[in-house]
């Protein structure tokens, strides 16, 4: 249980809320916890006919906690990874999911929206994955869905450069349904997801089957967490995590692997 995941079942939405604006809703593995509950909870309880995620503050979710990543480096973290269960379940949802984003989705924070299936920007929103720019590599199937949404040379120059992607380009290039003025972002996420909680659930449930190759995406999730396993002991992500706690630029001329 964390007080930092909030979710409230109303009409046959459930919203589920990351709550800790102050870290710019970084996720803990307690949050990822809950999450995980509540993505199961939509798949086990017939009240749940939709998921609604949103972030409180200015920022839809700063990815995985960079203090989780920096004691998993060193090996004193002391969680349970609780970021592998929250990403079967995202991997094997029936339900659909709607996302309302805004300000900046680092990391896994743009990674889980290849996973919704109505995605709704405020015209704040900054898509980030900047795995290699911490030495780690794409996850949640990343390096399989982002490529084939928005091709190879878009999804390398995120990947790899950190290239940041703005709300009307995310539009252009199919990651996202719309770019709305923040203050009707969750009003515009909320209608699309009372839409859908109006629709046949068996009709959803098989559509987003047919959409999905689930068992593709799992494999691909368990290739890149071996990788992404490793690369947090190497040096050079501990470079990165170092620079971030330290406020500064990482160096990584002298480290290798
Ligand atoms: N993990 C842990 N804490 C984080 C965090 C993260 N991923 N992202 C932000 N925070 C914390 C900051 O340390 C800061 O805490 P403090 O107030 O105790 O110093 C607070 O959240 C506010 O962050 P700040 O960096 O001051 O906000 P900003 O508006 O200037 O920048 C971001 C926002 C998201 C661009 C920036 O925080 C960032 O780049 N975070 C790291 C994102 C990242 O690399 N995530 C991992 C992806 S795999």
């Amino acid at each position: 249980m964390t007080e930092h995941v909030k979710t409230e079942l109303d009409g046959g939405v459930l919203t589920v809320t990351l709550a800790r604006a102050d870290k710019k809703n970084a996720l803990t593995d307690a949050m990822y916890g809950a999450l995980a509950d509540a993505l199961d909870r939509a798949e086990s309880d017939a009240a749940v006919r939709v998921v609604l995620l949103q972030g409180d503050g200015d920022s839809f979710t700063a990815g995985n906690d960079l203090a989780d990543f920096a004691a998993q480096s060193t090996g004193s973290f002391k969680g349970e990874k609780q970021v592998f269960r929250f990403l079967r379940s995202l991997a094997k949802a029936t339900r659909p999911i709607v996302a309302a984003v805004q300000g900046n989705a680092v990391g896994v924070g743009t990674t889980m929206l290849l996973h919704c299936d109505l995605v709704y920007l405020a015209d704040t929103a900054r898509l980030l994955t900047p795995f290699v720019n911490l030495a780690l590599v794409p996850e949640a199937a990343s390096s399989l869905l982002l490529p084939a949404r928005v091709g190879h040379a878009r999804a390398y120059a995120m990947f790899a450069l950190g290239e940041p992607v703005d709300g009307a380009t995310a539009v252009n290039i199919g990651l996202a349904n719309a770019v709305v003025p923040a203050a009707e972002l969750r009003a515009r996420a909320r209608a699309a997801a009372e839409a859908l909680a109006k629709r046949p659930l068996g009709a959803l449930a098989h559509t987003k089957g047919l959409m999905r190759d689930r068992e593709r995406i799992a494999e691909q999730m368990s290739r890149e967490g071996v990788i992404f396993q490793e690369r947090l002991k190497t040096a050079e992500a501990r470079e990165a995590f170092a620079a971030f706690a330290e406020r500064r630029q990482p160096d990584f001329s002298k480290v290798v692997g």
